[in-house]
């Protein structure tokens, strides 16, 4: 027997076969299998959507330092085996609203400087720092609705509210009305997952059109009458040289920042308490050095990173990691690999609220696309775990969560509740 301490093998992870990227239970958990495919295929093409998954950190951060190579413009994209309903939901949203055009994240440098001047100046730190109040109010507001019950759902009571409401506020639209935004923000992001029927995804666009018409009407409003928020300034911003945005390009703009806005911050929240539910010596941690909190809203991102990953489309046939990627291939980004590649961070299957290097996780993004809205998204995790500690002892799950853990998507994380109890402090 050997005395000195070894460092345990690495898990065996999952056989590349079982990575059916369609699979709702690999959805929910996927990370064995990134484990497998970052040790034997790191550059992997999926059987079943014919997409290339990158999983290494570094091969990712390639992709986003050569846009000419791999375009965020994917216009001319297939859609699969359900291109005719795609057709459709184009067409209703052509015909009775606007059709969706390119702008922002759907664009490359230099095109895309041009949209992101719009939006640098809104969440910058010092203007999230200000918030401050603005968010901890919002967030002990939520907390007040249930604490004398000592339960709650927490995902539809605290997760889905807190960044539905701010960002309503921050655009311009009726907070009372966040469970409409939120159907809408749901509706836009629906098809893109892959994982619709045809009839979710035709009545994904009659929804989007219900948003696209509420927000002409408020876009016509701050045209003539400007208040202080975004969709004012979308609308009357003018850059020297340039013509003012037209009405499918404000519609575009706001469909990116309203689902920005919304499930990402969601899925963060709720995946940061599973977190230390699962692991309560973490929990325990956080308790005693409230410091930690802010570590601890990184490696919540890095573990459960709440975009599961992002694609681009290869603009010429490219070589990456040993692997050839044919022109006009769709590349799927796995951010959620990357944030527990093992060459970036140690022991990286481990939740460690104090990780050194917690930090370099990517769930923003990085490059010129970099997450406009990361510093919003971090005040309100933060808020969250602090008043929320504050409040409440002894937080436990209410019941076991039942198989499927997660809303059917290849490129969201969306937790589907999280039943709690709790002690009033
Ligand atoms: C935890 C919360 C969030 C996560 C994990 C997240 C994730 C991301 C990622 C990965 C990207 C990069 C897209 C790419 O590479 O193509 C991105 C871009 C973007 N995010 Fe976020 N986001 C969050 C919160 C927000 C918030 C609160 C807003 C709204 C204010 C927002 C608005 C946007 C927009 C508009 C873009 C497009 C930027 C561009 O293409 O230049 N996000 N986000």
């Amino acid at each position: 027997m050997s005395t000195v301490a070894e460092k345990p093998a690495p898990a065996a992870g999952m056989p590349i076969e079982g990575f059916n990227v369609l699979d709702p239970k690999v959805q929910g958990c996927p990370y064995p299998y990134y484990q497998t495919l970052r040790a034997q295929c790191p550059v992997f093409q999926s059987p079943q959507t014919g997409m290339y998954y990158v999983t290494k950190y570094d091969d990712i951060r390639f992709i986003k330092k050569h846009p000419e190579l791999f375009s965020s413009d994917m216009t001319h994209s297939s859609r699969g085996g359900q291109k005719e309903i795609f057709n459709r939901h184009d067409e209703i949203l052509r015909t009775y609203g606007w059709a969706h055009v390119q702008v922002l994240q759907r664009t490359d440098p230099p095109a895309h400087n041009r949209w992101r001047q719009y939006i640098d100046r809104t969440f910058t730190a010092s203007r999230v720092n200000e918030m401050k109040p603005y968010v901890d109010e919002m967030v002990n507001e939520l907390i007040d609705a249930f604490i004398d019950r000592g339960e709650c759902e927490f995902v539809s009571e605290f997760c889905i509210p807190l960044p539905c409401k701010v960002i309503a506020d921050q655009l311009g639209l009726p907070r009372d009305q966040y469970l409409r935004l939120k159907a809408w923000s749901d509706a836009m992001l629906m098809p893109g997952g892959l994982m619709a029927t045809d009839q979710q995804i035709e009545q994904c666009a009659w929804t989007e059109l219900d948003a696209q018409h509420f927000f002409y009407k408020v876009f016509e409003d701050r045209r003539k009458q400007p208040r202080n928020d975004i969709m004012s300034v979308l609308v009357n911003t003018r850059f020297e040289g340039e013509a003012p945005m037209s009405m499918h390009e404000l519609q575009n703009m706001m469909h990116q920042l309203i689902t920005g806005g919304n499930e990402t911050t969601t899925s963060a929240i709720a995946h940061g308490l599973w977190n230390l539910l699962k692991n309560p010596q973490e929990m325990a941690k956080l308790r005693a050095d409230r410091k930690l909190i802010k570590n601890f809203v990184e490696e919540t991102l890095r573990y459960e990173t709440p975009v599961l990953g992002l694609f681009r489309q290869a603009t010429r046939d490219v070589e990456l990691n040993g692997t050839t990627i044919p022109k006009d291939s769709i590349v799927f980004m796995a951010y959620g690999s990357a944030n527990r590649d093992e060459e970036k961070f140690d022991d990286g299957e481990t939740f460690d609220v104090s990780r050194r290097n917690a930090g370099a996780q990517i769930a923003f993004g990085m490059g010129t696309h970099f997450c406009p809205g990361a510093m919003l998204a971090r005040r309100e995790m933060i808020s969250a775990f602090e008043i929320l500690l504050d409040r409440t002892d002894d937080i436990r799950l209410a019941r076991p969560l039942p198989e499927h853990t997660h809303e059917p998507s290849i490129f969201l994380h969306q937790l589907r509740e999280l039943p709690i109890t709790f002690k009033k402090r």
